[in-house]
């Protein structure tokens, strides 16, 4: 079977180092966008029979990035397709997995369905909101992680006394895998969110008196969660200076002025998405270009991807 690649518009850079990777050409799709805002897809050369991975991360403008792939597949599929399989490092709309005040939507549930409804066959995701979200989709996902990249990444820069940090509850595990590999300590932040850009922190389970804090997210949205973290730590007497790290760097709205007051931070994201650099916000962003296209070429040779899944 044959191996075509495609992207939409939401990260064609990432896109581009896949497909030099894999020696693999990139089918065009021909996206276009009509007047009114609707997306017209026409794949540009034959891909029936063939093996078609759609790189198309969704983020920033979500519901855009999302058609987009819904798209794609759906025309994949209508010129024979073989097989379908959406390399989406960052998925989208899975923060909201369940009804937390009722007569809420579960975002995460409908966007799964959704891409099944375009016969996506399988997902390839980095580092989901959370485990479980591997459910929600009714088909098979490859949950990898960026993990190892950014602990390795931000290694040298980290002095003997760092406490690796989760900003909330939900981060838990995730923070553990960074504290296992980096051979740290771990605290644990109680945070609330009080709206979509403000959240508060009540209590710190964990030592940190004197200690640098290495803060790690799966995202960083507007940068609240960082920023209320940071300002609960500096009251906790943690020692001046702070590393950041999160998988996703949607630096939405205010994000990069939240994080520059915390007075240049170490800061590194994964290039999951095409967020564009901030001269006023120095960050090293760890490609995931290779990553992806490790899994691509194991997945089309029908190997295992068993060292690249996360296991937590
Ligand atoms: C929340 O559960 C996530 O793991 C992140 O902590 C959160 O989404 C980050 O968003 P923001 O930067 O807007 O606080």
């Amino acid at each position: 079977m044959k191996l075509s690649l495609l992207s939409g518009s939401a990260h064609p850079a990432l896109a581009r180092t896949i497909s030099q990777q894999l020696g693999v050409a990139p089918t065009s799709d021909g996206l276009q966008r009509f007047p009114d805002g609707e997306v017209h897809v026409e794949i540009g050369e034959s891909v029936r029979g063939h093996d078609v991975y759609l790189v198309q991360p969704l983020g920033p403008p979500v519901n855009d990035t999302l058609i987009e792939l819904l798209l794609l597949a759906d025309a994949c599929r209508r010129a024979g397709a073989a097989r379908i399989t959406a390399i989406a490092p960052y998925v989208g709309y899975m923060r909201q997995d369940r009804r937390v005040s009722g007569r809420e939507s579960v975002s995460a549930r409908l966007i799964a369905d959704l891409l099944g409804a375009a016969t996506i066959q399988r997902l390839v995701a980095v580092d989901l909101h959370a485990q479980a979200l591997e459910g929600f989709f009714p088909f098979p996902v490859e949950h990898l992680s960026a993990v190892p990249l950014l602990a390795e990444a931000v290694r040298p820069e980290l002095p003997k006394n760092t406490v690796v940090v989760s900003p909330d509850l939900g981060g838990v595990r995730l923070a553990e895998r960074y504290a296992s590999m980096l051979g740290l300590p771990l605290a644990i932040l109680h945070k609330t969110r009080l709206s979509p850009y403000q959240v508060s922190v009540g209590g710190i389970v964990g030592e940190v008196r004197g200690r640098m804090p290495l803060i790690v997210d799966d995202m960083i949205s507007t940068g609240a969660t960082v920023e209320a973290a940071y300002k609960a730590l500096s009251l906790a007497d943690c020692s001046a200076g702070v590393a950041v790290v999160a998988t996703h760097g949607l630096l939405s709205g205010a994000a990069a002025d939240r994080l520059q007051a915390l007075g240049k931070p170490t800061l590194v994201l994964s290039d999951s998405l095409a967020v564009p650099a901030d001269p006023t916000l120095p960050m090293r962003r760890i490609g995931l270009g290779a990553l992806l296209a490790d899994a691509i070429a194991r997945l089309h040779e029908d190997k295992s991807l068993a060292e690249l899944l996360v296991h937590a």
